[in-house]
């Protein structure tokens, strides 16, 4: 049933997708901001999509943190190995967050459930970009770096710009700055305001913002009325390929012009 809700696009998704640009919204009933239950239905969407999308033979994914990513692994599944080999890794290393949701963790956890190989990513906190450059001579961590940039599908949250400002322990003159410029979202280390400009990117190796344009499949899972202004502002950003995995919190929020 899932997989037939996949080809069944209700007229509401198709308005988000078109009024976000991107290929395809999937909207899962209810609000994540109220209800906990939401994130088990976006894992299960998330599942069919990687299902229905995921060539037959070897994948690689890259996974990012967060706590929706951390919340909806366990909704996958080991039907997406399947005449598939998956590999997962992480998009970036430690970004200063707790170990739960670090895309370490999330990219384990999710090897587990859909019976796939991981490769981990452990960088440093707050170390030069010298420092930096040089770890990725390492061949352990370069080996991860050809991963991601050469992998078949990305799955990332995004994130409300203050709330990961705050989590992500960022200085007060950067944060006084975001606050200036006015950041609203917040994915994978960059800050962009409201018309999707870059205003702060957090200085880390991994995955960047335009690898993503070179990577088939895009999948962005953020649900919650409080994440709708942070969804609407990255989307000025987000390559064409990108499939919206959400809920009616945030599509309805969307949708009436927040
Ligand atoms: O760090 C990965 C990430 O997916 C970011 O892109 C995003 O800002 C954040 O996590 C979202 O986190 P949460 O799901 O906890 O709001």
């Amino acid at each position: 049933p899932i997989i037939a809700k996949l080809f069944d696009e209700s007229q509401t998704e198709l308005r988000l997708a078109e009024k976000l640009g991107i290929n395809r919204a999937i909207i899962v009933p209810g609000n994540a901001d109220l209800q906990d239950h939401v994130f088990g239905l976006l894992g299960t969407e998330l599942n069919a999509a990687l299902d229905l999308l995921l060539p037959l033979g070897q994948n690689t994914i890259t996974v990012l943190g967060g706590k929706t990513m951390a919340e909806i692994v366990p909704n996958l599944s080991s039907n997406l190995s399947h005449h598939r080999q998956l590999m997962f890794v992480p998009g970036r290393g430690a970004l200063g967050e707790s170990v739960e949701i670090q895309s370490n963790t999330v990219c384990q956890v999710m090897a587990h459930y859909s019976n796939g190989k991981y490769r981990a990513l452990y960088l440093p906190e707050n170390v030069s970009p010298e420092v930096l450059r040089s770890l990725t001579q390492d061949p352990s961590i370069g080996e991860v770096l050809d991963y991601i940039s050469n992998s078949d599908a990305v799955i990332h949250g995004i994130g409300a710009a203050d709330v990961m400002a705050q989590r992500r322990d960022l200085d007060l003159t950067v944060k006084s700055q975001l606050r200036q410029q006015d950041a609203v979202v917040e994915c994978f280390g960059y800050f962009f305001n409201r018309s999707g400009q870059v205003i702060y990117k957090i200085p880390r190796i991994g995955l960047q913002l335009e690898d993503l344009f070179k990577i088939p499949h895009v999948f962005a899972v953020a649900a919650g009325t409080k994440k709708a202004a942070a969804i609407k502002a990255y989307m000025h950003n987000a390559p064409k390929q990108t499939w919206l995995i959400t809920d009616e919190g945030a599509a309805n929020s969307i949708l009436n012009g927040i």
